[in-house]
């Protein structure tokens, strides 16, 4: 199947007629066509989450289903070669999505979350021992600190973290402190899924280097937004899901260093990850199929190859500067509202920041402002967004969360906050 690109002439009619990434973009995404979402005015604030998709995915997907559904790697028919070609085909695209040397070094997973587990599981279980550490940050989804946890009850090894300063960003100095000779991994996210920030990572891992420690990128909320090449962020491990990128759910990848794969045991046992199979032992299939038990999510994973075609053909620099645009937007807006605070760095002053916004708002709970802004037609998050320590450390149970894509735009933040201004007065007359 041929993937979708925008032609230059598009991108020329976009800018000769003053248009944005929005005018282009969001014609491809049948949700936001869709008679009844328009008159309900649906405003869908809440891409951090998942990612709306778009019509090229849809059809991807519904091209295999329709006309190349067959196991992968198995089958002497055409029509299995076809699957296999495909799905080989989407890790191509996936490891030049992400500047990796080769499709060895990327396994599709579940999700990121399956990606973390692996390297938890195989890496963790081969390689630590007790007293050994692995440096977490304060900011982290429960993805990237449940896994290790448990690995921690496994092995002994101990668990630190670092902390954040002030203005929400990742404190460097806490980090220069709490690393040592002991410090075997540091896992950490690039965009905070709740702070937005975008943490240092080339610079960080000129820090770690020198101490021979790993590092795992948590990369769920940098991929869709900014290039995020592996080489040049000079990392070790990487962990992307594809729903968060316009791809479907189901279906997410780790990166890893071809000579750290290579020396870890597999994950799960089973079809797919052997060589040789004998009643009492077996030994194992090469890289990457040594990570990928039983069949695969074949279509889905198809399907992330065309999102991440269909990323790469808007422009990841287009996305971001786009986006940049609208989040300085989104922050002087809520700014102007009466007792709201929104946490991590002003967008003026981390630059690579991501386009979302969480917030608090004093004397109303978050959950109450997201209700009334459903029965509004607008969506955002509310709660713990998965980062119950970093609410603990603001003292809070929950916070509100507007998080945006390149198909916003300036009117639906505008509604947001026309909304949200009104709600907060509701809620405040009301208690
Ligand atoms: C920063 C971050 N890490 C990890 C995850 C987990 O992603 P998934 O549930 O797709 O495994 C998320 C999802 O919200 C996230 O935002």
């Amino acid at each position: 199947m041929g993937h979708f690109k925008y032609s230059d002439r598009e991108y020329k009619r976009m800018k000769n007629n003053n248009l944005n990434l929005a005018d282009l973009t969001r014609k491809d995404f049948p949700l936001f066509q869709n008679e009844s979402t328009i008159q309900q005015k649906l405003i869908y604030l809440d891409h951090a989450a998942t990612s709306q998709k778009p019509i090229q995915v849809i059809k991807a997907l519904e091209n295999y289903y329709s006309f190349n559904n067959a196991n992968v790697h198995r089958g002497a028919h055409q029509l299995s070669q076809k699957a296999t070609e495909e799905f080989e085909a989407a890790r191509e695209i996936t490891a030049s999505f992400i500047g990796a040397s080769s499709t060895k070094e990327i396994i599709f997973t579940r999700n990121a979350t399956e990606a973390i587990n692996i390297v938890a599981r195989t890496w963790g279980d081969n390689e630590l021992k007790e007293g050994d550490e692995i440096l977490l940050t304060l900011m982290e989804h429960h993805s990237n600190l449940v896994p290790w946890q448990q690995l921690s009850k496994r092995t002994g090894c101990v668990l630190r973290h670092i902390g954040i300063t002030q203005s929400g960003e990742l404190d460097l100095e806490d980090l220069h402190a709490k690393l040592n000779k002991k410090t075997r991994l540091l896992s950490l996210v690039h965009i905070s899924n709740t702070l937005g920030c975008c943490n240092p990572i080339a610079k960080i891992t000129d820090m770690v280097r020198s101490f021979g420690c790993l590092i795992l990128l948590d990369a769920c909320q940098s991929l869709a937004h900014q290039t995020v090449d592996v080489n040049s962020l000079n990392i070790d491990f990487l962990a992307g899901s594809s729903h968060k990128l316009c791809g479907p759910t189901g279906v997410g990848f780790l990166w890893g260093r071809q000579r750290l794969l290579e020396k870890m045991p597999p994950f799960l046992g089973g079809g797919e990850m052997i060589q040789e199979v004998f009643l009492e032992k077996s030994n194992w299939a090469d890289l990457p199929h040594k990570f990928e038990a039983g069949t695969p999510a074949i279509g889905e994973a198809i399907g992330m190859g065309e999102a991440l075609q269909y990323l790469k053909s808007i422009g990841l620099d287009n996305i971001h500067s786009w986006e940049q645009k609208l989040t300085q937007y989104l922050f002087e807006k809520l700014n102007s509202i009466d007792g709201v605070k929104i946490f991590g760095p002003d967008p003026e002053k981390d630059l690579h920041r991501g386009s979302l916004a969480t917030f608090n708002i004093e004397g109303v709970h978050a959950n109450d402002i997201a209700e009334l802004l459903d029965s509004k037609g607008i969506c955002i998050r509310s709660g713990h967004h998965c980062c119950q320590p970093l609410h603990r450390h603001y003292g809070l149970n929950a916070s509100a969360r507007a998080s945006l894509s390149f198909t916003s735009t300036h009117k639906e933040i505008d509604y947001f906050i026309e909304e949200l201004s009104s709600s907060i007065a509701f809620l405040r007359k009301n208690s």
